[in-house]
This record gives structure tokens, sequence and C-alpha cells, in this order.
């Protein structure tokens, strides 16, 4: 079967999150099980970009309204990722040095769609399915289905994964002139409360949807973001398939970004020597338990409550934890987090920006991983995680209620909480503390999360039967 994934992101080529993780493994692992997989996202100016070879592979000659421009379809010439990669080169509008966050990304995700699309009318034959993802590829399934140019693409089977709904891509209908000449009709399947919506539009055009968990797609027939009406009247079509993780990438055993390595069996003593530079580099204890947080500081996650969480902690169960934070985000958060080092000295560090290695070297380190989210459609983190010895703190919702079962519970192996909220966080704390004193209850759940199998060897079996049944 021979799949092309569309996607803005792919580590290590682009990421900002999660969705890069999942684009740049799952495409290797449907190829190990003997498939075909593709990737093709945008060319942004990236050190990956300049440190590999391409080869070009189309050119093409298309229009964004009333904007004609030539594209380039550059592949990397020695399939190092363990599959195809295929970059979109649009000369001024996509190749510049952030993935997201311009005035322009409405033209500049539109414009990759077409070219995307463009070029796989070019192709001499067709791909079995279009697997595309997020808002940004979400006006594919349509563009293939209605626009007139793309009529003898109508039959290839299009799969939206959304991987998260919160962000969807919003235009005004002053933009509708951008997509391809296309039936009017067939309006309302783009449209979503007045305007153009590209995910709501991919709900409703692709053949299938799926979400990255299970919990994640009945959470959002009440809470998408205003789309909840849209994923009930769908929810034929739509599966929740768990992400795997990238065993090959994270693993404490071989992580190329980690000095110490070390496996199940020795993960106690590994631990530490990674612990011992964390709390070298950072100023902290290494005799209590470090509790730490790496993600986007934006509410979703939950970052808005970490420094009252911490302060309180500090103040209601005493100066016997630390705390390292890894992220970047909403300015207010970050400069919470910041102003905190003075109170916290000793205790408390943050690092805001983003850092790949600090990152592994804080999965390998930290006793704990705080995951206080509001949403949380999959969540890599706490998986990553697990397989490095380090115990989830989880809030009970999306694919961290699939993943994290509460220690307290029967084979159970992390902490979880129901609600994003202070006093929620810092009971979550105090029971990290606890049982990090009971040094032979944390080896059990420590051996026991490591032993966990998150490959993607079983979600890749769920796409496949997905798309045959397509
Ligand atoms: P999301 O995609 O919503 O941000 P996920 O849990 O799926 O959340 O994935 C987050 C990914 O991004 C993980 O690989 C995590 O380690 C990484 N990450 C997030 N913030 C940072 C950061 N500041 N520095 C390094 N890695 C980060
Ligand atoms: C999104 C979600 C996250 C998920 C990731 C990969 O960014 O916020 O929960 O793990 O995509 O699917």
């Amino acid at each position: 079967m021979e799949v092309i994934h569309v996607s803005a992101e792919c580590y290590p080529v682009a990421k900002a999150g999660g969705l890069g993780d999942v684009v740049g493994a799952l495409p290797k692992y449907q190829n190990q099980a003997g498939h075909i997989a593709k990737v093709v996202m945008p060319m942004y100016k990236t050190k990956f970009l300049t440190n590999h070879e391409w080869e070009v592979v189309h050119k093409g000659y298309t229009n964004l309204g009333n904007w004609w421009f030539t594209y380039t379809i550059i592949k990397e010439s020695k399939n190092v990722l363990g599959f195809d990669l295929y970059l979109v080169d649009v000369n001024g509008l996509l190749d510049r040095e952030k993935i997201y966050g311009y005035d322009d990304d409405p033209e500049r995700f539109t414009a990759f769609q077409i070219c995307v699309v463009d070029w796989i009318s070019a192709w001499e034959h067709r791909p079995d399915i279009i697997h595309v993802h997020d808002y940004h590829a979400g006006l594919i399934p349509f563009m293939v289905k209605y626009c007139y140019r793309y009529q003898h693409l109508q039959n290839i089977p299009t799969v939206l994964t959304i991987h998260n709904a919160q962000y969807q891509g919003w235009m005004g209908w002053d933009k509708s002139s951008f997509i391809p000449a296309w039936d009017s009709w067939k309006q309302g399947m783009l449209e979503w409360k007045g305007s153009i919506n590209p995910l709501a539009s991919g709900v409703k055009c692709a053949w299938k949807v799926t979400t990255v968990s299970w919990s994640y797609l009945d959470e959002l027939r009440s809470a998408a973001n205003g789309l909840e009406a849209l994923f009930e009247y769908e929810k034929g079509k739509c599966s929740g398939i768990l992400n795997g993780i990238d065993t090959h990438v994270w693993d404490p055993s071989t992580d190329t970004y980690i000095e110490n390595h070390y496996g199940a069996d020795d993960a106690e003593e590994g631990k530490m020597k990674n612990k011992k530079i964390l709390c070298a580099t950072f100023d902290l204890d290494i005799n209590k338990p470090l509790i730490a947080f790496i993600g986007r500081l934006v509410g979703e996650k939950g970052a808005d409550l970490l420094p009252q969480a911490i302060g309180d902690s500090f103040h209601h169960i005493g100066r016997t934890m630390n705390f390292l934070i890894l992220g970047s985000g909403f300015p207010e958060v970050e400069s919470a987090l910041e102003s905190l080092k003075v109170y916290g000295q000793g205790d408390y560090n943050a690092y805001i920006g983003y850092n790949e290695s600090l990152s592994h070297l804080i999965y390998a380190g930290a006793d704990f991983i705080l995951m206080p989210s509001r949403v949380e459609p999959c969540g890599l983190n706490q998986m990553y995680a697990m397989r490095y010895g380090t115990v989830p703190m989880v809030r009970n919702t999306g694919g961290l209620r699939d993943t994290v079962i509460d220690y307290g519970d029967e084979g159970g192996y992390g902490i979880r909480f129901n609600y994003a909220a202070v006093g929620d966080v810092t009971q979550a704390i105090w029971r990290a503390v606890e049982l990090y004193k009971d040094t032979e209850k944390l080896k059990e759940v420590r051996e026991k999360m490591m032993r966990l199998d998150f490959s993607w060897e079983t979600s890749v079996g769920h796409y496949i039967d997905l798309y045959k049944s397509l």
C-alpha cells in the first residue's frame, strides 16, 4: 500500500511539538511493516535542509488566487529517515525560519496544500491513500473532491488525523479565491460558523478521521473549540488510534543526547548520574525529588497553574522537592516562571526556550514529569518519561487518561489527578514526594513503566486496517 503523509512538521526536519515526532516516526514504521509511506512538508529554512543532499523531482506552476508562482518539489537523496521525504519550495512564502506564527500563515499553508495536490495530480500513478495531518493539510480532502482541476484524484481515499482540534486555521471568505476553482454548491463543505474552517472542512470531506487517542475523540463531542456538533454528527467515520513513540530515538540505553545510558535493570544508578548533571547545571538539590515540566507554556498544557502550584507546594509541603521547567509560550507565563527563580533559588529553575537535547536529559534525570494539561489529545511526554523511568503526574484527560494508570490502582504506575486546578496539582506534588520517600515502591513503579510497550507497531496495524477498509 502506498501512503503519502502531508504535514507541516516532521522530526528531525522541523518540529514544534508532538505532531513532528509522530510524522517523523509513523511512516518509518509503516515502511518497516512492508508498505510504502512518504512524507511531504513545506521547505522551511532549517539546519536539516542545509545538512542533507536533495534532488529536484518536480517543478510546477500554479496559483493562489491571482498570484501565479512556480514551486519545486525536492527529495532527500539518501533516505536517511527511513522513508522518502519531499519538501515543497515556494520562494519567499514557505522558506522561512519558523514553522508557524506569520501573519500570512493562511496564504502559506493554502499554497502548500495546492502545491501538494498539484504535484500528486502530475504523478503517473495514484497513491492508495492521502493521509493529512491537522488543519495545515485539512483543505486537501476538499480540494481532491471538489476542485474542478483535480477531479481525476476524486477516488483517492483521504484520511485526516487530528492531533489538536484547538487550532483550526480559520480564514475569512475573502480568501475563498485562494482555493482553486471549486463547485460553489459545496460551500458548506468549507464552512463552519461563518468562516472557512480548514479543520472542519477536513472532518467533513475526509473519508475517515482519526484522533490520536480514544478518550480525546470522546471529549471532542463535548469540547472541541466550537466543533462539538460536527464531531457528534460525523462520529460514524471517526476513530481513535493511540500514538506510539519512536523507540529508536527515545531509548535511555542508546539516546545520543545523553552521556549516561541505562536500562530497566540499572535505572537507579543511570538516572542518578543524569540527575547529577541537571542539579549541577541548574543549582538544584540532588537529595530531593526532581519534578520537571517540558512543553509549550500555554493554557492547554495548564502551564499557567505552575507558578502558583510550585509556590504553594514550597509553602504548604515544605522545601522537600525540586522543580525544573523547560518550555516557551505565553509571555505572562514565561515571566511568572522566570520571577519564581528568586523565591525558589536552590530548589527551582526554569529554562525558557526550546532545547531538544536538554529535554532528553530531563526525561533521563528527572524523577517525575508533571503534565497538568487542560487538553491533551495524546501527549508524548508521559510516554517518553515512562520509557526513561520517570514517573508521569498527569491530569485525567485525553491520551493521558489512556496511557497512565495511577500507582494506587491495580497494575498502576503513575500519578493521576482530576482537575486542572492548583489544589489538585499541589496534591499530586505531595503524592510524588511521598512516593519518592518509599524507595521500594518507586523502584517497582519504575521497572513496571520501563517495561511497558508504547512502540508504534500496534498503532501501525490499526492505521493499515483503516486504510484497507477504504
Ligand atoms: P504537543 O505536541 O501538544 O506540544 P506532545 O506531548 O505531543 O505535546 O509533544 C511535545 C513534544 O515536544 C515532546 O517531544 C517534547 O519533548 C517536546 N517539547 C516541548 N517543548 C519543548 C521544549 N521547550 N524544548 C524541547 N522539547 C520540547
Ligand atoms: C498534538 C497534541 C498532543 C499530541 C501530538 C501528537 O500537538 O497536543 O497531545 O501528542 O499532537 O499527536
